[in-house]
């Protein structure tokens, strides 16, 4: 007769007794091996796959990447773990699938300019499932961190500088990446990150101090994650910041008062890559001892990388300064993680149909999609769409011919060659007998090879040009900081020279942020941001140069005119002065393009904005409608875009907060009611700076399409 299995094994238990049943048979060194994450990837020089003596099995998780065998270094890794330890824990295998895996969707920045967390959502189960087919069980994904400052590389990374957008593109991803259960065939653990305020890092630069007032953590920097948060995101991941002198991943009031007491979080938090030891060059703890106790005590379960729990946790407990109970906590927090994975069950992975496969169409046809949705018009003079009379066009600039940088950062799995070009998708669909010269005149940094004056003579030849500048992959993204967002290289230069030939010109940036266009923006025909649209981020842009798709991104981000202007956001406070008092000597004080600024190739017509009261109590409802029409000639989606302003309260609000946002897509002459139905608790309240609600009696003004109406909010 073979043993019955024990408790922990039994899938017909729920889950919590099968972790205290696991939780009771482990030592404390296999506790706190649980709390230990470390790399693992064959092309690593402490390949732990190869190198068996270079991990412990009972370690609790991986970090697979940067790795062209994936899921073999995976399972190898786990068999080691599941057969060699005394136990067979598994472990819990995670990778940075940020806008997707080998199918690449745009940068999240990018996403949010889509204003359609529908989309957003498909694009990360994309992610999910060709992830889950590498056998990765956890994604770092999505980061939701609040940025105002485009010299930080990772403002690539967040969704854009409204909280209310960023809580819906959060919750959008993690439903995405979780799917319907945690454990699916196509379904990976999501995480948070980085959390909380590493945003806000001090003049752009990476890994620095942020000094964020307890009113902005609440108003801006938190809401995304607790919105993640309840749509179910298992982990979170602490940031590198210094918040306000407590180090984000040491800091006891965001990771326990908040994430645990207030918003139940019962999974993992992780910390960033050695952000534990980082705590001493912080300054905040003497040594890697101090640092371990700190961290942990504060409530971070899992140190990545930096291995202080393996070697400090365990002295910390014989002496007292952390107790079992505490290590007990963490530990069930990654326990439940595995069981809910059904990594206890299902070890290994498996290869399947996704696995190593190039994208195919639906994928393509989906990440077009998003491509082509998060595409902003900034300026049109009517060039675009482009005309049937434009037979010569000339395709130039660094981004013309060169498809690595339409991937942009954390693409490690993307294939630049399964990636067209620019002048690879115009040349598909441009009509016979239309001529496309391409030169590249510059290169994006500089390099000796640089030739402007090649690229003015092609655009002397030609009806119309394409210019194609901006940024290549790694200069966005982590340790990506920049003081200025002007081009980099000679692309300035060459953007002058070809405007100096006086031919029409439409200018596409790619790029992972907002890039300064003071000093020719006037000159340019047209501007489309196209950012690092992706695997099929030429197709989408080729589609919409030619009019075979009608743009309808708009910017989720404030772009401003120069680098000076940051930060510089839709959602600032009111200031003491009115008129020109207090505004900048030398340009104007608004930003070049609005939040929320984007164009098509139609036109939208606003009706009188309605509401059904004048008046409305806490509990109560209040309906504003207004009726939105297609009076162009072509077919296109309108967002509509909400925003309240509360003129006077007992803490100051911002000039205007965005508080709901809807779409669709209306034919021509088409008509269509959008309503935005008030819940006061839900929509007029505001966070005081230990985040608690508050709703008070007075007026707010509903702004909509330009026009504005106000309200009271009664007793
Ligand atoms: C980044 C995280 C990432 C982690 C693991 C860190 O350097 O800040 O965003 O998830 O590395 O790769």
């Amino acid at each position: 007769m073979s043993e019955p299995p024990p408790p922990f094994r039994r899938t017909d238990l729920p889950v919590e007794l099968r972790v205290d049943d696991l939780l009771g048979r482990m030592t404390l060194e296999e506790k706190i091996d649980q709390l230990h994450q470390c790399g693992a990837s064959d092309t690593n020089p402490n390949n732990l796959a190869l190198r068996p003596d270079a991990f412990r099995p009972t370690y609790g998780s991986f970090i697979v990447g940067g790795s062209p065998a994936v899921l073999e270094v995976r399972n190898a890794c786990q068999r080691r773990v599941v057969t060699e330890s005394r136990l067979g824990i598994p472990a819990v295998f995670a990778a940075d699938v940020i806008h997707g895996y080998r199918a690449l969707a745009p940068l999240p920045l990018a996403q949010a300019c889509t204003w359609d967390p529908e989309l957003v959502r498909r694009g990360c189960a994309l992610a999910a499932a060709e992830a889950r087919a590498q056998g990765i069980d956890w994604t770092f994904a999505p980061m939701v961190d609040h940025c105002v400052d485009a010299r930080w590389g990772r403002i690539a990374e967040t969704f854009g500088e409204s909280p209310h957008a960023a809580s819906a593109f959060s919750a959008a991803s993690v439903r995405g990446f979780q799917g319907e259960q945690l454990g699916g065939r196509d379904s990976v653990a999501a995480c948070l990150k980085h959390y909380v305020g590493y945003g806000a890092s001090e003049g752009g630069r990476d890994y620095v101090y942020t000094g964020i007032s307890p009113q902005s953590l609440w108003e801006m920097h938190l809401p995304p994650f607790e919105a993640g948060i309840r749509a179910g995101a298992r982990t979170v991941m602490s940031g590198f910041n210094d918040l306000n002198g407590v180090p984000a991943s040491a800091n006891q009031y965001t990771l326990t008062e908040i994430l645990r007491r207030r918003w139940g979080l019962t999974g993992p938090v992780v910390s960033d890559w050695d952000s534990v030891v980082q705590l001493v060059n912080q300054g905040f703890a003497a040594d890697d001892a101090e640092a371990a106790e700190k961290a942990f005590t504060a409530g971070l379960d899992i140190d990545m990388s930096s291995g202080l729990y393996r070697d400090h946790l365990a002295a910390h407990v014989a002496a007292g300064r952390v107790t079992l109970a505490a290590v007990d906590e963490a530990v069930r927090r990654v326990l439940r993680l595995k069981f809910e994975l059904g990594l206890f069950e299902r070890p290994y992975a498996e290869a399947n149909a996704l696995t190593d496969a190039a994208p195919d169409p639906g994928q393509f046809a989906l990440l077009e999609e998003l491509a082509a949705r998060s595409l902003v018009l900034l300026k049109n003079d009517g060039v675009l769409p482009l005309a049937a009379s434009a037979r010569r066009i000339a395709l130039l600039g660094p981004l013309a011919a060169d498809s690595a940088p339409l991937l942009g950062c954390w693409a490690q799995y993307g294939q630049p060659a399964e990636t067209q070009s620019i002048a690879q998708a115009l040349k598909e669909r441009l009509p016979a007998g239309v001529q496309l010269r391409v030169e590249q005149g510059c290169s994006i940094q500089g390099a000796a090879s640089d030739n402007p004056a090649a690229a003015v003579e092609v655009a002397r030849e030609s009806d119309l040009v394409i210019l194609c500048v901006g940024e290549d992959g790694p200069m966005s993204g982590e340790n990506a900081s920049r003081t200025t967002l002007r081009l980099a290289g000679r692309q300035e230069e060459l953007v002058q020279a070809v405007a100096a030939t006086g031919k029409p010109i439409v200018l596409v940036l790619v790029s992972g942020r907002p890039l300064e266009l003071a000093a020719f923006e006037g000159k340019m025909s047209a501007i489309v941001a196209a950012w690092a649209g992706g695997t099929r981020a030429a197709a989408a842009l080729a589609d919409t140069l030619l009019g075979r798709r009608n743009p309808s991104g708009r910017l989720a981000v404030t772009w401003p005119r120069t680098t000076g202007q940051i930060p510089l956001y839709h959602n600032m406070r009111p200031r003491g002065r009115g008129g020109d008092q207090g505004a900048y000597r030398d340009m104007p004080t608004t930003p070049l393009y609005e939040f929320a600024h984007g164009l098509g190739y139609t036109t939208f017509g606003y009706g009188a904005l309605r509401l059904d009261r004048t008046e409305v109590k806490p509990d109560g409802r209040l309906v504003a409608e207004v009726t939105v029409t297609n009076t162009g000639a072509c077919e296109g989606v309108e967002t509509v875009f909400w925003f309240i302003r509360d003129p006077a309260a007992s803490i100051t609000r911002p000039l205007k907060e965005l508080k709901h946002f809807e779409q669709a897509s209306l034919a021509p002459g088409a008509s269509r009611v959008f309503r935005f139905a008030i819940e006061p608790r839900r929509d007029l309240s505001f966070p005081d700076d230990d985040g608690r609600s508050v709703l008070e009696p007075g007026e707010i003004i509903l702004l909509v399409g330009g026009q504005s109406a106000s309200f009271r909010v009664t007793r």
